[in-house]
């Protein structure tokens, strides 16, 4: 099998694409993928179904593990990165207005987080493979695949009202929750599981300077709240809300009120300013346990989401494609497909640690019960735990910066 060049060859009534890996999907597990196989001269051609400014614009959470970091770092797209994110090497945990900080450096052997927006990870992805002549068709959307049991697979795409198709070698199915990947898969190849949390987040960002060095992760008896931030003169707060909840029900006013509450302690006031930004989130964790079949394999939210209480959706995407990435390489440089056999599995070790991870730190900071029933009472129990082990703080900063190999 040698499609190599990306070429385009028009029959009357749809236009042949040929390359050798299909990537759907301008996220950050697509965008990542493509320059891992572009260094080692593997061609691909990415669909996106959104317009460039859509995706660059998408607001979305900016945690990245060190691995993440390190990967982009070693793809060389980290210039902006390493000017503007910011480094944080601990995060404070409050229960009801006792705050405790939990350091990374110490209890991890140096490692790390580094807060960048999403969506500014993603322009700069999306520049970088553009500068190295990956083609990124935008608003050109995924229709159906086909051929996924041959050597040749499928994609057929639809692009201002004309029917295309991709021949490829493998399909990349890195096109997020509502994607048509995952629809692909034969229903008796895997297991679904999926948690629906009868809260939301309302996440707000504001022009004003953060009021913490650091994360703020925060139980309160009227609800979780969350404290981040995007730069030196930006935050991004969050707190929880009902599932029915509308943005339209907070004023302003009401949203710094209730963060002012419930993130809370001695001697800390909080910073207000003006909103600029605000959206509503389900909470949900999601995940099948088989990631592909044939030449079509997934990657990131189009297999796996997670509640975003420990930060992991993006950094588990990127995870997903490390692996992607090595298996098509080594398929490709020496036809061998022991690594592409195992990619679920690999993939699936690291997700099932970060689902465990996300939802022992939802459970933590929500409320879910009545204040002083026996389920709170453990949730305060758990919290208090962490100030008494430092076996318990260590399993928290290990999996909150991210287990270097699982
Ligand atoms: N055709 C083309 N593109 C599609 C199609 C389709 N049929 N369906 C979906 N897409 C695109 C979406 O528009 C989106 O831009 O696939 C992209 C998937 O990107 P993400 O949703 O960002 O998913 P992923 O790359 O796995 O990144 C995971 O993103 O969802 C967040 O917070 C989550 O941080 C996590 C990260
Ligand atoms: C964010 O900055 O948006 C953010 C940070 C940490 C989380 C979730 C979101 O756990």
């Amino acid at each position: 099998m040698s499609l190599k060049l990306t070429t385009v060859i028009s029959d009357l009534s749809i236009m042949i694409h040929q390359t050798q890996v299909g990537i759907i999907g301008a996220g950050p597990a697509g965008l990542t993928l493509a320059l891992m196989l572009q260094r080692q001269g593997i061609d691909c051609i990415i669909l996106e179904n959104r317009s460039r400014n859509y995706v660059e614009s998408r607001v979305r959470a900016g945690l990245l593990e060190q691995n993440t970091v390190d990967l982009w770092r070693e793809l060389g797209v980290s210039e902006r990165m390493d000017k503007e994110g910011l480094e944080h090497h601990g995060v404070y945990l409050s229960f009801n207005g006792v705050r405790k900080r939990v350091a990374f450096k110490e209890l991890t052997g140096g490692r790390c987080i580094t807060i960048y927006g999403q969506q500014e990870a993603v322009k700069d992805l999306i520049q970088a493979n553009l500068e190295r002549h990956i083609p990124i068709l935008f608003e050109a959307e995924a229709t159906h695949l086909a051929g996924l049991e041959t050597e040749t697979p499928t994609i057929f795409f639809k692009q201002n009202g004309e029917e295309h198709r991709i021949d490829c070698a493998f399909v990349a199915a890195c096109d997020g929750y509502h994607g048509i990947g995952r629809k692909h898969l034969p229903k008796d190849s895997y297991q679904e599981f999926r948690i629906e949390y009868p809260f939301s987040w309302l996440g707000i960002l504001a022009n004003v300077a953060p009021s913490s060095d650091e994360l703020i992760y925060a139980y309160h008896e009227r609800g979780f709240a969350l404290h981040s931030l995007r730069s030196e003169t930006v935050s991004r707060l969050y707190i929880q809300v009902d599932n029915e909840d509308k943005v339209e029900n907070w004023t302003d006013e009401q949203i710094w009120d209730e963060l002012a509450i419930r993130l809370g302690t001695e001697g800390w006031t909080l910073n207000r300013g003006p909103i600029f930004e605000k959206s509503i989130t389900p909470m949900r964790s999601f995940m099948i346990d088989n990631m592909q079949h044939g030449r079509l394999f997934l990657a990131g939210d189009a297999a796996h989401i997670v509640p975003p209480t420990g930060g992991k959706g993006l950094n588990l995407a990127v995870a997903d494609v490390r692996f992607l990435a090595t298996a098509l390489i080594q398929w490709f440089e020496k036809q061998e497909d022991i690594l592409l056999e195992s990619y679920s599995q690999d993939c699936l070790r690291r997700i099932w640690r970060a689902q465990d991870f996300s939802n022992f730190m939802t459970y933590l900071f929500h409320k879910q019960a009545a204040h002083g029933s026996f389920e709170n009472l453990l949730q305060k129990s758990k919290f208090d735990y962490i100030g008494l082990s430092k076996a318990q703080e260590t399993t928290i900063a290990e999996n909150y910066v991210g287990l270097k190999t699982i």
